[in-house]
């Protein structure tokens, strides 16, 4: 499994006004949504192409296009939804593919509740999009997911990551065939008791959303 923390000015600059507490709603998701962009430009550095002929006004040239079959991103829900702009206006080809994932509080295990994907992934690239890599168990379970439907190649992208949730990643992933990346805008010090990532920005689902 590779990771990738981001280290630019920039997402940096972002990042901290995402945590901080006195940004409002509207203010984070804006935030967000500009922080997965810079993310998703790191995350797509190997995304398939093919060679693609065409005619400049002065003369022909080979460049490429995006290989098929496309890539597919997936947003875990709730709080992935609050990426998916930002990584499609990037990627605006690729397919959509939903999977509800929900922590349990006490436990901390993760669950799926609601799937909408293709069957078979033979082949595709999948980028995933969960903002908070806390535990691990949800992008865990997620990506096991994903590979059990035959994805050859799997991106994962948080705004941010605790060092407990790449260790289980690295754990569920680490001799893995298929190749499992994770980019990070950041990486944190710890969990709390709660299963917080600190000093982290919060419940990222409340801060998109509010408490519902
Ligand atoms: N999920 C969140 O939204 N925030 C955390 O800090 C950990 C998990």
């Amino acid at each position: 499994m590779r990771t990738h923390v981001a280290d630019h000015p920039l997402i940096a600059h972002k990042l901290t006004a995402l945590r901080d507490e006195r940004t409002d709603s509207p203010t984070f998701r804006r935030l967000a949504d500009e922080l997965v962009t810079l993310l998703a430009y790191e995350a797509t550095r190997d995304v398939r192409t093919e060679p693609n002929q065409i005619r400049t006004p002065v003369a022909a040239t080979t460049g490429v296009r995006l290989a098929s079959p496309k890539p597919l991103v997936v947003p875990i829900l709730r709080a992935g939804l609050g990426m998916l702009d930002g990584m499609v206006r990037l990627l605006p080809t690729a397919e959509v593919g939903f999977l509800g994932m929900i922590r349990d509080e006490a436990t901390l295990l993760a669950s799926t509740y609601a799937t909408r994907l293709p069957d078979d992934l033979s082949g595709r690239q999948c980028y995933v999009l969960d903002p908070m890599l806390a535990t691990g168990g949800t992008l865990v379970a997620a990506i096991n997911y994903l590979l059990e439907r035959g994805a050859d190649d799997i991106t994962a992208i948080c705004l941010l990551a605790a060092p407990e949730g790449l260790a289980a990643m690295q754990a569920a992933f680490g001799s893995s065939d298929v190749p499992v990346t994770v980019v990070t805008a950041g990486l944190d010090e710890r969990l709390n008791e709660l299963g917080y990532i600190v000093p982290g920005l919060g419940d990222a689902g409340d801060r998109l959303y509010g408490v519902v």
